[in-house]
């Protein structure tokens, strides 16, 4: 491969001569209308994750036509492609398990194609992780941009949004608040424009993830997708993509220790989604920056909540746009931030940070540092006999009666299996601990299915929290006391697949434990009759089921991890 090849001439397919490559690629590209001044320009790939099954990245089109527009502005040459793309509700078993497909379908098409720098559009939950992961292993560089969050909407007088707002609304409805009319109102209403869920779910904590870590341009994550502020960036985003051509500086000079560092304290102070922590681990596993699960319990208990978003606060991200985004934000967490990273803008942070100017009203929404909207620790790592290698609670979003809980188990072998949960013979009480496994990474690609319902019963006498454990995740944008990405999981034989019903759990959060209080001995027999699930039989789930590490790891494809091959 010739290192120097630029534009077109770039990664030259392979028929053992150069020069007729070179000149069948400039006979194909005249077909499509592309002259030698054309293909003089540097090449810009742009992902287009357009989708009719990702109804959040309906918008994504005209977004594409400013990204190209910004591209031609700066003299370059914009060529789209598509990739997978993973729209959260419309997939099944779980867009989780597609993440690694997406992640690497998305770094061989840059890495075959011809391209001098890329730009990366996603949005919904899985897209823009797969692609940061995609990113951090190619050596062109990389921008990313995201679809842009909905707009709220309106039932009977009152702010809704998706996703929290449906749970909850679902949660009253299963309580027998809501009748059958009523709930099919408030389901017209959840979702009233393009965009991705517009509390701080997935999409909305990676998005500003991505502008922390300096993979997108300093007030890209928040604007929502049907406004011009969106477009704008867009363009913004074509033209700096031009300059990075130039420039040669990839996502792993740009993925350090100190940008994660950042990161997780913005992750702390938004009290952002528990699958960050999975997606943070994945992208420094590619870039080969030192991250672990104890990071994330460490640096949260350094940093408050900030951030009055949904779930952990009652505001949505239009509100946090219009409160100056994560340029303010990290400007009101300057003191505890590195200000000597830079990202894809090319700037310090700490110079970026000191012409931000925030708008008059920016406290209604982002809170000053030393009079946050909560406490620290909004997220919390927990160890013990149960999650010998942890376990994640966002606290920030869940009940602090429950902090310190005894309680018997009530087992669940599966997400299949929790349609029992409605069944009073199983006589659950608010007492219980509620177990979920076998929704881990290997068992079923790890669904959010952690955060199970409630038993309608309990919900109808107006229990609304009660201690869940689960090997799965829950979604970004759920809330209640919910123990999720237990690892090892059940179907690897971690311990949760040694439990049974009536086995006593505690979880201390203050102390970080989750304990099973069954005797070493009895363990041990259980575990000689333990059999684990088979692996699928073929295809990318059976590539995924052998290959993917736990959650603790990132749940990544083992074979992936800092693999420099470019
Ligand atoms: Fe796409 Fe929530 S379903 S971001």
């Amino acid at each position: 491969m010739d290192a120097t090849a630029r534009g077109v001439d770039r990664n030259l397919t392979n028929y053992a001569d150069s020069g007729f490559s070179r000149y069948l690629r400039r006979a194909f590209l005249a077909s499509a209308g592309y002259d030698g001044a054309d293909l003089e320009r540097p090449v810009i790939g742009v992902v287009d994750t357009t989708s009719d099954y990702n109804t959040c990245h309906q918008e994504m089109p005209r977004l594409i036509e400013a990204v190209k527009r910004g591209i031609l502005q700066a003299g370059g040459l914009p060529m789209v492609f598509p990739t997978i793309s993973l729209g959260e509700i419309l997939l099944s078993p779980t867009a989780m398990l597609f993440r690694n497909l997406m992640a690497m379908e998305t770094e061989e098409m840059i890495r075959a194609q011809p391209m001098d720098a890329v730009v990366l559009l996603g949005g919904c939950d899985k897209t823009l992780p797969a692609q940061l992961m995609a990113a951090a292993s190619v050596e062109v560089p990389a921008i990313h941009l995201v679809a842009g969050s909905m707009l709220t909407g309106d039932w009977r007088g009152e702010r809704l949004g998706a996703c929290t707002d449906c749970r909850r609304y679902w949660a009253r409805h299963r309580a027998g608040e809501l009748d059958a009319e009523e709930i099919v109102g408030v389901r017209q209403s959840l979702c009233p424009t393009a965009g991705t869920c517009m509390v701080m779910g997935t999409a909305s904590t990676m998005a500003c993830m991505a502008e922390t870590l300096g993979m997108m341009l300093p007030g890209a994550a928040t604007p929502p997708a049907v406004t011009g502020a969106r477009l704008r960036i867009g363009v913004e985003t074509g033209r700096r993509a031009v300059a990075l051509a130039a420039e040669g500086r990839t996502a792993r000079d740009i993925l350090t220790r100190p940008a994660f560092e950042n990161a997780l304290k913005v992750l702390a102070a938004l009290s952002g989604s528990t699958n960050a922590v999975v997606h943070l681990l994945a992208v420094a596993g590619r870039a080969g920056t030192q991250l672990s699960l104890d990071d994330f319990g460490a640096i949260a208990r350094e940093v408050p909540l900030l951030v009055d978003c949904k779930p952990a606060g009652a505001g949505y991200m239009e509100d946090f746009d219009r409160a100056g985004g994560v340029p303010v934000l990290l400007q009101a967490m300057a003191e505890i931030l590195d200000l000597d990273v830079v990202g894809v803008s090319g700037q310090r942070l700490g110079d970026l940070l000191a012409g931000v100017a925030p708008p008059a009203d920016w406290q209604t929404t982002i809170r000053p540092f030393d009079d946050p909207l909560g406490p620290a620790s909004s997220l919390v790592v927990l160890k013990g006999s149960l999650a010998p290698d942890g376990a994640v609670l966002k606290k920030a979003a869940s009940s602090p009666q429950l902090h310190k809980h005894r309680g018997p188990a009530v087992v669940f072998d599966g997400p299949d299996d929790a349609v029992r949960v409605d069944d009073p013979a199983l006589g659950i009480t608010p007492e219980h601990v509620m177990v979920l496994r076998n929704a881990g990474p290997v068992a079923l690609g790890m669904p959010e299915a952690g955060s199970m319902p409630l038993p309608k019963y309990l919900a109808e006498q107006g229990v609304s929290d009660m201690v869940r454990v689960s090997d799965g995740r829950m979604s970004g944008t759920a809330y209640g006391t919910v123990v999720l990405h237990v690892a090892p999981e059940a179907a690897v034989g971690g311990p949760l697949a040694l439990v049974r019903d009536g086995d006593e759990i505690e979880l201390d959060v203050e102390a970080g434990r989750l304990e099973l209080l069954v005797a070493d001995g009895e363990l041990a027999r259980r575990r000689e009759q333990l059999q684990l699930p088979k692996v699928p039989a073929r295809g990318w789930r059976r590539l995924y089921a052998e290959r993917v590490m736990q959650a603790n790891l990132g749940a990544d494809l083992d074979f992936m991890v800092d693999a420099d091959e470019a």
